[in-house]
Protein backbone atom coordinates (compact mmCIF):
# COMPACT_ATOMS: atom_id res chain seq x y z
CA UNK A 1 0.00 0.00 0.00
CA UNK A 2 1.44 3.21 -0.91
CA UNK A 3 2.18 5.60 1.80
CA UNK A 4 2.58 9.22 1.54
CA UNK A 5 4.60 11.01 4.27
CA UNK A 6 7.29 13.79 5.04
CA UNK A 7 10.83 13.92 3.52
CA UNK A 8 13.11 12.82 6.08
CA UNK A 9 16.77 12.93 5.87
CA UNK A 10 17.34 9.20 5.43
CA UNK A 11 15.50 9.28 2.30
CA UNK A 12 18.21 11.64 0.39
CA UNK A 13 19.79 8.69 -1.48
CA UNK A 14 16.75 7.35 -2.61
CA UNK A 15 15.35 10.91 -3.70
CA UNK A 16 18.39 11.66 -5.29
CA UNK A 17 18.16 8.25 -7.48
CA UNK A 18 14.57 9.12 -8.45
CA UNK A 19 15.34 12.67 -9.46
CA UNK A 20 18.40 11.52 -11.95
CA UNK A 21 16.34 8.28 -13.36
CA UNK A 22 13.45 11.28 -14.21
CA UNK A 23 15.18 14.24 -14.94
CA UNK A 24 15.31 13.85 -18.89
CA UNK A 25 11.05 13.94 -19.47
CA UNK A 26 11.00 10.86 -17.24
CA UNK A 27 13.99 9.29 -18.12
CA UNK A 28 17.25 8.99 -17.00
CA UNK A 29 19.58 12.20 -16.39
CA UNK A 30 22.43 10.62 -18.38
CA UNK A 31 20.83 11.54 -21.42
CA UNK A 32 22.03 14.93 -20.96
CA UNK A 33 24.22 15.16 -18.07
CA UNK A 34 27.41 12.41 -17.08
CA UNK A 35 27.58 13.01 -13.59
CA UNK A 36 24.17 12.66 -12.03
CA UNK A 37 25.58 13.86 -8.42
CA UNK A 38 26.08 16.98 -10.31
CA UNK A 39 22.26 17.23 -10.93
CA UNK A 40 21.02 16.09 -7.70
CA UNK A 41 23.74 19.03 -5.79
CA UNK A 42 22.53 21.44 -8.19
CA UNK A 43 18.72 20.94 -8.58
CA UNK A 44 17.60 18.90 -5.60
CA UNK A 45 20.38 19.55 -2.85
CA UNK A 46 18.06 23.08 -1.64
CA UNK A 47 14.58 21.06 -1.06
CA UNK A 48 16.28 17.98 1.02
CA UNK A 49 17.99 19.46 2.88
CA UNK A 50 17.28 23.61 3.67
CA UNK A 51 13.85 23.04 3.33
CA UNK A 52 12.87 19.45 4.23
CA UNK A 53 9.74 20.06 6.14
CA UNK A 54 7.88 20.54 2.38
CA UNK A 55 9.02 17.65 0.87
CA UNK A 56 6.56 14.67 0.56
CA UNK A 57 7.39 10.92 -0.45
CA UNK A 58 5.40 7.93 -1.83
CA UNK A 59 6.46 5.11 0.32
CA UNK A 60 5.99 1.33 -1.04
CA UNK A 61 7.01 -1.80 1.09
CA UNK A 62 9.44 0.49 3.06
CA UNK A 63 10.90 1.97 -0.23
CA UNK A 64 10.52 5.64 -1.77
CA UNK A 65 8.88 5.70 -5.00
CA UNK A 66 8.21 9.22 -5.73
CA UNK A 67 8.00 12.74 -4.42
CA UNK A 68 7.49 16.26 -4.38
CA UNK A 69 10.45 18.66 -3.28
CA UNK A 70 8.43 21.96 -2.47
CA UNK A 71 9.60 25.55 -1.34
CA UNK A 72 6.98 28.49 -0.50
CA UNK A 73 8.88 31.84 -0.41
CA UNK A 74 10.63 31.56 -4.06
CA UNK A 75 12.37 34.76 -4.05
CA UNK A 76 14.01 33.58 -0.55
CA UNK A 77 15.24 30.09 -2.40
CA UNK A 78 17.31 32.54 -4.52
CA UNK A 79 19.43 34.25 -2.00
CA UNK A 80 19.93 31.05 -0.18
CA UNK A 81 20.56 29.30 -3.19
CA UNK A 82 23.33 32.05 -3.74
CA UNK A 83 24.87 31.95 -0.50
CA UNK A 84 24.46 28.15 0.83
CA UNK A 85 24.43 25.88 -2.31
CA UNK A 86 26.20 28.22 -5.29
CA UNK A 87 29.27 28.21 -3.34
CA UNK A 88 29.87 24.87 -2.94
CA UNK A 89 28.71 23.60 -5.97
CA UNK A 90 31.27 26.13 -8.25
CA UNK A 91 33.81 24.59 -5.50
CA UNK A 92 33.61 20.54 -6.50
CA UNK A 93 33.23 21.88 -10.10
CA UNK A 94 36.78 23.74 -10.14
CA UNK A 95 38.28 21.15 -8.11
CA UNK A 96 37.00 18.60 -10.87
CA UNK A 97 35.04 16.45 -8.21
CA UNK A 98 32.11 16.17 -11.05
CA UNK A 99 32.33 14.15 -14.47
CA UNK A 100 31.97 16.69 -16.65
CA UNK A 101 32.06 15.79 -20.18
CA UNK A 102 30.55 16.83 -23.71
CA UNK A 103 26.80 16.38 -22.74
CA UNK A 104 26.65 18.73 -19.73
CA UNK A 105 28.48 20.83 -21.67
CA UNK A 106 26.16 21.08 -24.42
CA UNK A 107 23.60 21.46 -21.58
CA UNK A 108 25.39 24.05 -19.68
CA UNK A 109 25.84 26.00 -22.81
CA UNK A 110 22.15 25.88 -23.85
CA UNK A 111 20.85 27.04 -20.44
CA UNK A 112 22.95 29.76 -20.26
CA UNK A 113 22.00 30.90 -23.90
CA UNK A 114 18.56 31.06 -22.84
CA UNK A 115 19.08 33.07 -19.58
CA UNK A 116 21.20 35.31 -22.00
CA UNK A 117 18.22 35.28 -24.71
CA UNK A 118 15.64 35.25 -22.26
CA UNK A 119 14.13 31.93 -23.32
CA UNK A 120 13.50 31.03 -19.46
CA UNK A 121 9.57 30.73 -18.50
CA UNK A 122 8.98 32.80 -14.85
CA UNK A 123 6.01 33.45 -12.71
CA UNK A 124 5.52 36.35 -10.86
CA UNK A 125 6.87 35.22 -7.51
CA UNK A 126 4.88 37.58 -5.59
CA UNK A 127 1.28 36.13 -7.30
CA UNK A 128 2.91 32.60 -7.01
CA UNK A 129 5.49 32.51 -4.11
CA UNK A 130 5.38 28.76 -4.12
CA UNK A 131 6.85 26.50 -6.50
CA UNK A 132 7.54 22.51 -6.25
CA UNK A 133 9.20 19.23 -8.18
CA UNK A 134 7.02 16.48 -8.28
CA UNK A 135 8.62 12.95 -9.81
CA UNK A 136 7.08 9.62 -9.51
CA UNK A 137 9.93 6.20 -10.36
CA UNK A 138 8.31 4.39 -13.97
CA UNK A 139 6.85 1.73 -12.85
CA UNK A 140 4.85 3.18 -10.40
CA UNK A 141 3.27 5.94 -12.63
CA UNK A 142 -0.79 6.35 -13.48
CA UNK A 143 -0.99 4.67 -10.14
CA UNK A 144 -2.16 7.80 -8.42
CA UNK A 145 0.57 8.69 -6.61
CA UNK A 146 1.48 11.87 -8.39
CA UNK A 147 -2.60 13.27 -6.87
CA UNK A 148 -1.81 11.91 -3.84
CA UNK A 149 1.63 13.88 -3.20
CA UNK A 150 -0.22 17.29 -5.00
CA UNK A 151 -3.11 17.20 -2.78
CA UNK A 152 -1.27 16.76 0.38
CA UNK A 153 1.50 19.50 -0.70
CA UNK A 154 -1.51 22.10 -1.83
CA UNK A 155 -3.20 21.42 1.20
CA UNK A 156 -0.54 22.22 3.46
CA UNK A 157 0.72 25.69 2.19
CA UNK A 158 -2.96 26.57 1.52
CA UNK A 159 -3.27 25.66 5.50
CA UNK A 160 -0.12 27.91 5.78
CA UNK A 161 -1.79 30.83 4.18
CA UNK A 162 0.74 30.65 0.96
CA UNK A 163 -1.09 32.61 -2.03
CA UNK A 164 0.01 30.94 -4.91
CA UNK A 165 2.29 27.98 -6.19
CA UNK A 166 3.82 27.52 -9.30
CA UNK A 167 5.92 25.07 -11.41
CA UNK A 168 8.11 25.14 -14.57
CA UNK A 169 7.62 21.83 -17.09
CA UNK A 170 8.09 21.93 -21.02
CA UNK A 171 5.09 20.73 -23.51
CA UNK A 172 7.43 17.13 -23.63
CA UNK A 173 6.19 16.17 -20.29
CA UNK A 174 2.74 15.75 -21.42
CA UNK A 175 1.43 13.16 -18.63
CA UNK A 176 2.54 15.93 -15.84
CA UNK A 177 0.67 18.77 -18.03
CA UNK A 178 -2.51 16.53 -17.87
CA UNK A 179 -1.94 16.48 -14.32
CA UNK A 180 -1.29 20.00 -13.44
CA UNK A 181 -4.71 20.83 -16.07
CA UNK A 182 -6.49 18.71 -14.11
CA UNK A 183 -5.82 20.51 -10.47
CA UNK A 184 -6.72 23.80 -12.45
CA UNK A 185 -3.72 24.76 -12.72
CA UNK A 186 -3.18 27.17 -15.74
CA UNK A 187 -0.21 28.28 -18.25
CA UNK A 188 1.03 31.69 -17.06
CA UNK A 189 4.04 31.73 -19.06
CA UNK A 190 5.23 29.71 -22.28
CA UNK A 191 8.00 30.25 -24.69
CA UNK A 192 9.20 27.96 -27.13
CA UNK A 193 12.96 26.55 -26.37
CA UNK A 194 16.01 25.20 -28.35
CA UNK A 195 17.78 23.66 -25.21
CA UNK A 196 16.67 19.79 -25.94
CA UNK A 197 17.40 20.18 -29.98
CA UNK A 198 20.15 18.50 -29.58
CA UNK A 199 18.62 14.83 -28.32
CA UNK A 200 15.34 15.31 -29.79
CA UNK A 201 15.90 17.22 -32.90
CA UNK A 202 13.17 19.39 -32.53
CA UNK A 203 12.16 22.84 -30.35
CA UNK A 204 9.51 22.43 -27.81
CA UNK A 205 7.95 24.62 -25.35
CA UNK A 206 8.90 25.69 -22.05
CA UNK A 207 5.94 26.10 -19.45
CA UNK A 208 5.05 27.71 -16.51
CA UNK A 209 1.61 26.69 -15.03
CA UNK A 210 0.31 28.62 -11.88
CA UNK A 211 -2.95 28.37 -9.45
CA UNK A 212 -4.16 30.91 -6.99
CA UNK A 213 -4.69 29.58 -3.41
CA UNK A 214 -6.57 31.45 -0.31
CA UNK A 215 -8.66 33.12 -2.34
CA UNK A 216 -10.50 36.27 -0.76
CA UNK A 217 -13.95 34.83 -0.42
CA UNK A 218 -16.75 36.68 -1.86
CA UNK A 219 -18.96 38.48 0.40
C1 LIG B 1 3.89 13.45 -14.21
C2 LIG B 1 3.89 12.48 -13.05
C3 LIG B 1 4.47 13.14 -11.82
C4 LIG B 1 2.42 12.08 -12.75
O1 LIG B 1 2.42 11.21 -11.65
P1 LIG B 1 1.57 9.85 -11.70
O2 LIG B 1 1.63 9.25 -10.35
O3 LIG B 1 2.05 9.01 -12.83
O4 LIG B 1 0.11 10.42 -12.02
P2 LIG B 1 -1.28 9.92 -11.41
O5 LIG B 1 -1.39 8.44 -11.54
O6 LIG B 1 -1.44 10.50 -10.05
O7 LIG B 1 -2.31 10.58 -12.43
C5 LIG B 1 -3.03 11.73 -12.13
C6 LIG B 1 -3.52 12.35 -13.41
O8 LIG B 1 -2.40 12.78 -14.20
C7 LIG B 1 -2.72 12.58 -15.60
N1 LIG B 1 -1.82 11.55 -16.16
C8 LIG B 1 -0.99 10.73 -15.48
N2 LIG B 1 -0.30 9.96 -16.35
C9 LIG B 1 -0.72 10.29 -17.58
C10 LIG B 1 -0.36 9.89 -18.89
N3 LIG B 1 0.57 8.93 -19.09
N4 LIG B 1 -0.95 10.49 -19.94
C11 LIG B 1 -1.88 11.45 -19.75
N5 LIG B 1 -2.28 11.89 -18.53
C12 LIG B 1 -1.69 11.32 -17.46
C13 LIG B 1 -4.14 12.12 -15.65
O9 LIG B 1 -4.95 13.26 -15.70
C14 LIG B 1 -4.29 11.42 -14.31
O10 LIG B 1 -5.59 11.36 -13.86
P3 LIG B 1 -6.49 10.04 -14.24
O11 LIG B 1 -5.73 8.86 -13.72
O12 LIG B 1 -7.77 10.30 -13.50
O13 LIG B 1 -6.61 10.01 -15.71
C15 LIG B 1 4.69 11.18 -13.39
O14 LIG B 1 4.14 10.62 -14.53
C16 LIG B 1 6.17 11.42 -13.62
O15 LIG B 1 6.96 11.43 -12.70
N6 LIG B 1 6.54 11.62 -14.91
C17 LIG B 1 7.92 11.78 -15.32
C18 LIG B 1 8.60 13.00 -14.78
C19 LIG B 1 7.82 14.26 -14.95
O16 LIG B 1 7.36 14.60 -16.03
N7 LIG B 1 7.67 14.97 -13.83
C20 LIG B 1 7.02 16.25 -13.79
C21 LIG B 1 7.99 17.29 -14.13
S1 LIG B 1 7.21 18.89 -14.13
Amino acid sequence: MIKIRLYQPSDRQRVFKIAADTAFFGDEVEHFMEDRSLFCDAFCAYYTDLEPHHAWVAEEDSTVVGYLLGCVDTAQQHKVIRKHILPGLIKRIAMGKYQIGRLTLHYGYGLFMAAIYQKNVSADIARYPAHFHLNIASVNRHRGIGKSLLEVFLDQISHEGVKGVHLKTTSENKAACALYEKFHFNIIDKKTTSLWRYWLHRDIENRCYGLMLNLPKEL
